[in-house]
């Protein structure tokens, strides 16, 4: 292995990850593991420097205390412990301490080096990915999102053809998107890539299905369900590559921290399919999975994109999906992409998109009256989606959207501009 690492053991605090980020600030890697570690498994992670125990206020579960196994002592490598008084630790803190003191521990103490950057980041994962699978296959829900992107070049860097992507196209995507994928993996990164088109599937499932919670279920079920049935179809395949990251596993919860939201990539799913998992992007931050894909190549407008929810444009054509609508949402959604990236807004604006709601007003088209679908237009900044506020979008930018909408979508006679602040309004309208 290339990197040093730190250990941090999770006691259930909440500022594990504010820790760990502070010691790859300084140069060295450092990973989060459940404070129950055994000694054996520790000595299976290389080049740990040292140990970080890290307490916290979730350290009691159920009125028990829970405390590391005490054999991590006797490895022989430094132990420092904080807001935690084990007996066999000489340095305990109250609470974290200052960066010198943290700094003094990693290099002096530890004698870490300096050496963590995505480069050896992304050659240590390739080995530990190759020495986990051998000559076995791995196989990867490829939905084109950052996360799963990452996963599949690293992976495709790491053991070829061995890794058999599945691309389900939803019928919900964004205009050309799915098209994007098998250009860019199967074309481009010769990846073993089954492209799935269940467009009438998912569309079938959905018809006159009006409520937004019972359209993401048909739609995140009857993913599983497809991605399912093709795996039942391959051969002699052991692993699941799974694009989770850090914050997933946090969010989803750890034996210690709470549960703030089960993620649908931890778990999922059915569980007589037995796949062991590949998860090399699971102890990275979202930056640090951008800088990722950029080492590995990947274009920057596939890294960088803007967040799309898992059910796609099917939470953007409001109420019951028909066809037209959708048409509608994805064609005016391509049409804002443009006019935004010509106008720079694309590397300002965290998200930006179309919806459009079911119903119809009246317009005049060619001098007559005609019936047409509303477009609304939102465009939002946030740090962490908890809350956002609206980007004041240039009037000149909004009318050339608006123009170029209504002509270029026959369907659609008016074109407006969300206003409204997360909260009051979530930033989808589903
Ligand atoms: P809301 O609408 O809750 O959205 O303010 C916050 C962020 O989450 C995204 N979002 C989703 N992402 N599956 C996802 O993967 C979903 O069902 C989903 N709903 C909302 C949304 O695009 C925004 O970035």
């Amino acid at each position: 292995m290339k990197q040093d690492m730190i250990v941090i053991l999770d006691l259930g605090s909440t500022e594990n990850t504010v820790l760990a980020r502070a010691i790859r600030d300084m140069g060295v890697y450092s990973e989060i593991h459940p404070h129950d570690i055994t000694a054996d498994e520790l000595g299976k992670l290389e080049n740990v420097k040292g140990i970080i125990i890290n307490g916290g206020e979730n350290r009691v579960v159920d009125g028990v205390a829970i405390d590391v196994n005490d054999e991590i002592y006797s490895c022989g490598i430094p132990v420092i412990a904080i807001d935690h008084a084990p007996a066999k630790c000489a340095d305990k803190y109250d609470t974290i301490p200052s960066d010198d003191v943290i700094k003094a521990f990693v290099f002096d103490t530890c004698k870490s080096e300096a050496n963590w950057n995505m480069k050896n980041f992304v050659e240590d994962q390739i080995e530990l990915v190759r020495r986990q699978v051998g000559d076995k296959k791995v196989l990867l829900a490829l939905s084109g999102g950052v996360d799963s992107s990452v996963v599949a070049a690293l992976l495709i860097k790491a053991i070829g053809k061995q890794l058999v992507c599945v691309h389900v196209n939803h019928g919900l995507m964004r205009k050309n998107e799915s098209e994007g994928v098998v250009k860019l993996f199967r074309d481009e990164l010769d990846a073993n890539l089954i492209y799935v088109d269940a467009t009438d599937r998912f569309l079938g499932k959905l018809e006159n299905v009006a409520d937004p919670e019972q359209k993401r279920k048909i739609i995140g079920g009857e993913f599983i369900r497809v991605f399912e049935e093709e795996a039942r179809k391959l051969e002699g395949i052991d692993y699941l590559g799974q694009g989770t990251i850090y914050p997933d596993i946090i969010e989803s919860g750890t034996k210690t921290a709470k549960c703030v939201k089960s993620h649908h990539n931890v778990g999922g799913l059915p569980e007589d399919l037995q796949f062991e998992l590949v998860e090399p992007l699971a102890q990275l931050f979202k930056d640090e999975v951008r800088a990722c894909g950029i080492e590995l190549g990947l274009p920057a407008e596939m890294v960088y994109r803007q967040p799309f929810p898992g059910p796609g444009l099917g939470v953007r054509c409001l109420g019951a999906i028909t066809r037209d609508r959708l048409e509608a949402v994805r064609e005016s959604d391509a049409i804002l992409r443009e006019e935004f990236a010509k106008a720079g807004l694309d590397k300002k604006v965290w998200q930006y998109f179309t919806v459009v709601p079911d119903f119809k007003a009246v317009g005049v088209r060619d001098n007559a009256r005609s019936m047409g679908y509303m477009v609304v237009i939102r465009a939002v900044n946030t740090i962490d989606a908890m809350t956002a506020t609206i980007e004041r979008v240039d009037y000149e930018i909004l009318e050339r959207v608006c123009d170029r909408i209504t002509a270029e979508v026959p369907s659609v006679n008016r074109v407006c501009y969300e206003l409204t602040k997360k909260p009051v309004a979530t930033i989808e309208f589903e």
